[in-house]
């Protein structure tokens, strides 16, 4: 268990989040780290999990943690990877591509979203056969055609078709912070830019945030033209024909992310889905939805192992890969977590965000008195 290199300074998420919002212009800062209405989901996704306790087991002698992990025929070195975070080459410039290289050198899953900056074909490559496409299906089933098709030419082996986010929620705080896709150049935007240079000298040796993907369907490098194609595209068109239709499509594994409810985790099963994730999209949807580890349970009862499920929503350490997985989970996204991390400390922070989450995963099982992640469901302490 080597301790990571910068454990001392930035011991928890927390502190990388801390520095992140430093160095982040406001904008980019509130897309990132807000939720919708009144934000109770984004606090409930952190209070179920708190409220998930686990009982050590002692006198068991040295522990060998052993984390690595397979999942949709590859092995991982951890249970857990990086969720599709949109614009992430917005909040830190360059980010697509540095999260690619954590990924590949930390051997974990790397999801690259629909919305990104850099197109599939810059970012597939670095991942070395880890990279998984986040889709967001198009209205126009030529375009969703053809972004599958590039997506599996530049190396995508994994689909992750998102089902939480066809309708944009409220988003009353980033309304409030003034963002716009792309950026606005008003003013206001231009001093929060200017109060940030490293992020700045960023934008100046990457480029100008875009939508890489959408460059093809605007034919134009001009961001609000991507913009356009893509708020015309981006409709509430998904339904379980139009999944089937991607299924026939998409000869690699297809993850269903967003879920929260049984019934549709176990159409997704019978619909051919090879994995499921749930999610409440971070607490960025809908306010009311119960908490993503809440809703884990009975999901993982209804499907009963007959596909892998995965997590996310909430998760800021070691610790809490482990309470996902003693409720049910296989493996865990995290979303927010590696973006504080690049925005903090650049390509090393998602290096560092992957080997504090390691460390603090082995920590725990040690703790725990178990060798193996899931060896936590048997430590489950009864609910209060
Ligand atoms: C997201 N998420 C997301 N999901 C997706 O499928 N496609 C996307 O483009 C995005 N975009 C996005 C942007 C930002 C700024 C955030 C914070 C999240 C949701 C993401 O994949 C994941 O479900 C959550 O981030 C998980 O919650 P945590 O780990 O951020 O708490
Ligand atoms: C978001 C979308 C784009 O959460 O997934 O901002």
């Amino acid at each position: 268990m080597i301790e990571p290199e910068r454990i001392d300074d930035y011991p928890a998420i927390a502190d990388l989040a801390w520095r992140a919002k430093r160095r982040m212009p406001r904008f980019a800062w509130e897309y990132l780290d807000s939720g919708t209405g009144r934000e109770n989901l984004l606090a409930r996704n952190r209070s179920a999990l708190d409220e998930v306790r686990l009982v050590p087991r002692f006198l068991r002698g040295p522990i060998a943690a052993d984390t690595q992990t397979s999942l949709l025929g590859r092995e991982y070195s951890a249970p857990f990877g990086i969720a599709p975070v949109a614009q992430t080459g917005m909040m830190w410039p360059g980010g697509e591509a540095m999260l690619a290289a954590t990924a590949k050198r930390r051997n974990l899953p790397y999801c690259l979203s629909t919305v990104s900056v850099a197109p599939p074909e810059a970012i597939g490559p670095l991942t070395d056969g880890r990279g998984w496409f986040q889709l967001y299906p198009m209205a126009d089933r030529e375009i969703c055609n053809d972004i599958m098709a590039r997506a599996e030419a530049a190396g995508f082996e994994t689909l992750v078709v998102t089902v939480d986010a066809s309708v944009l929620s409220m988003r009353e705080r980033q309304r409030r912070a003034g963002i716009k896709l792309p950026p606005r150049t008003d003013l206001a935007t231009i001093a929060q830019i200017l109060a940030r240079p490293a992020w700045l000298r960023g934008v100046l040796k990457h480029g100008a945030p875009k939508i890489g993907l959408m460059e093809k369907y605007a034919a134009s490098n001009s961001t609000t033209k991507q913009a356009l194609v893509l708020r015309d595209q981006l409709v509430d068109v998904l339904d379980w024909d139009y999944l089937r239709e991607i299924r026939d499509v998409w000869r690699g594994p297809i993850v269903l992310k967003g879920l929260l409810h049984e019934g549709d985790a176990v159409a997704a099963a019978d619909a051919g889905m090879d994995a499921i994730v749930v999610s409440n999209h971070g607490g960025r949807q809908f306010d009311a939805a119960p908490a993503s580890i809440e809703a884990l349970p009975a999901i993982a009862q209804a499907i009963g192992g007959k596909v892998p499920l995965l997590f996310d929503s909430g998760v800021r350490g070691g610790l809490d890969i482990l309470r996902a997985l003693a409720l049910g989970a296989d493996f865990v996204l995290l979303g927010r977590a590696f973006i504080y991390g690049i925005a903090a400390l650049g390509e090393a922070g998602g290096d560092h965000v992957a080997d504090l989450l390691k460390f603090d995963l082995i920590n725990n099982m040690k703790q725990l008195g178990i060798e193996r992640p899931v060896d936590a469901r048997e430590l489950l302490a009864d609910r209060a």
